[in-house]
């Protein structure tokens, strides 16, 4: 069970393992990967997706005839490996053209070049059958507040996405874009900073449904918000189109550790709504899970394939140690205790009208605040503490 098969749906970017260890404090700690040993070592790990930027499989600026290279050399590893391709996204942050952002760059020639970049990874992700097209602006922003006029930098992005979705319904495209919310880094104060500020953007454009999120673990705690909570939110908007799991220790610098390895509660918290928050029980998102993680610069090629193994490995885990937590009697016992089933009640009955509600005594006039809290506890202490036990496998 905590053997990774294809059918868990484990996706890595190539630019994860791919990382060879630069910082901006040292250079590269390892070798560059080839596609093609990325796309066998992932599929031997269990993985049944690969996604990248277009930088990542042909570097910027290459010939046509060196990127098509590289696009048969990734399809033939595909083909052996029945790997799949179900995420692309554009680098729109590496060459130096790119410091103040793409679609919300000052530079109006900059948003025109950008936006060429995206269309044609568009087309290369039709191809290859991606269905999400992941959007991560992490140049698009500022350091300075008067270097930026962010009402016009929102109206820009609002222009680029819809006209990419524009493009996306006329040429028939069987593809959902996903925005990647991030707080800071590499700008200073980065647009659509969390979960929040995208779900907001993405209701002022003018095709809302075919855009959602591709929320990510450490970005959110950058932001000190609860990753879990942000998802349930996503969900609750049915904005979850695909999703980063790394893990991140507070806020600071985006780490990208793995799965895990920053906060362990919440990564529990968040398998068990992936997993069991249907209201079926069932699982509430069925796309990939995508680790977008950097293995550590203290580690080899070694460490790479175990960071990669560990991330699928942990999921599993939590996976398991979930529906163990979901199926104990004392669980569902301190649950109801806790009235978190209650909270599915609507707060006024079927047909109940706000005239007979405010002719209901026993609502206010006759409704006893004292009594009614009676120094009674929530009981939730005792709920978290069975989850904790869960988690550590002490029960
Ligand atoms: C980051 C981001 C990126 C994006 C990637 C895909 O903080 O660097 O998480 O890794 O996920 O560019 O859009
Ligand atoms: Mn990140
Ligand atoms: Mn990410």
């Amino acid at each position: 069970m905590t053997t990774p098969t294809r059918d868990d749906r484990f996706s890595f970017g190539l630019w994860t393992v791919g990382y060879d260890g630069t910082d901006p404090f040292g250079g590269p700690t390892r070798a560059p990967l080839d596609v093609v040993h990325v796309v066998e070592k992932l599929a031997e790990l269990g993985a049944y997706g690969l996604t990248f930027h277009d930088d990542d499989l042909f570097a910027f600026g290459s010939s046509d005839a060196d990127r098509d290279r590289q696009i048969e050399r990734l399809k033939g590893a595909l083909a052996e490996t029945g790997m799949v391709v179900p995420m692309v996204t554009t680098n729109l942050f590496s060459a130096p053209v790119f410091k103040d952002g793409g679609f919300t760059a000052n530079d109006r020639d900059v948003r025109r070049y950008a936006l060429r970049k995206v269309f044609r990874q568009l087309d290369l992700g039709a191809e290859l059958g991606a269905k999400t097209f992941v959007m991560w602006g992490g140049r698009e922003g500022a350091e300075y507040d008067s270097a930026k006029d962010i009402r016009q930098a929102l109206e820009r992005y609002r222009e680029a996405v819809d006209l990419l979705g524009q493009y996306v319904v006329d040429k028939g495209y069987d593809i959902r874009f996903a925005i990647e919310p991030k707080p800071n880094e590499p700008r200073g104060d980065i647009l659509l900073p969390t979960v929040g500020h995208a779900l907001a953007f993405i209701s002022s454009l003018e095709r809302p449904e075919m855009v959602g999120l591709n929320p990510e673990v450490g970005h959110e705690q950058m932001a000190g918000l609860n990753f879990a909570a942000g998802i349930a939110q996503a969900l609750y908007h049915d904005k979850l189109f695909h999703i980063d799991l790394n893990g991140q220790r507070g806020i600071k610098y985006d780490q990208d550790l793995v799965f895990g390895h920053g906060d362990l509660h919440n990564a529990f918290a968040l398998v068990d709504l992936l997993e069991n928050g249907g209201v079926d029980g069932g699982p509430t998102y069925n796309g990939p899970r995508h680790f977008d993680y950097k293995p550590s610069r203290t580690e080899d090629e070694v460490g790479v394939w175990e960071s990669a193994a560990a991330n699928m490995r942990t999921y599993l885990l939590l996976k398991e140690r979930a529906a163990a937590f979901r199926a104990d009697p004392e669980v569902q016992e301190a649950l109801a205790a806790a009235k978190v089933d209650e909270l599915a009640v609507p707060t006024l009955s079927p047909g109940e009208t706000y005239t007979d509600f405010l002719a209901d005594r026993s609502a206010y006039e006759d409704f006893d605040a004292d009594a009614s809290f009676n120094g009674k506890g929530g009981g939730f202490v005792r709920l978290q503490q069975l989850a904790t036990e869960h988690l550590l496998g002490a029960r």
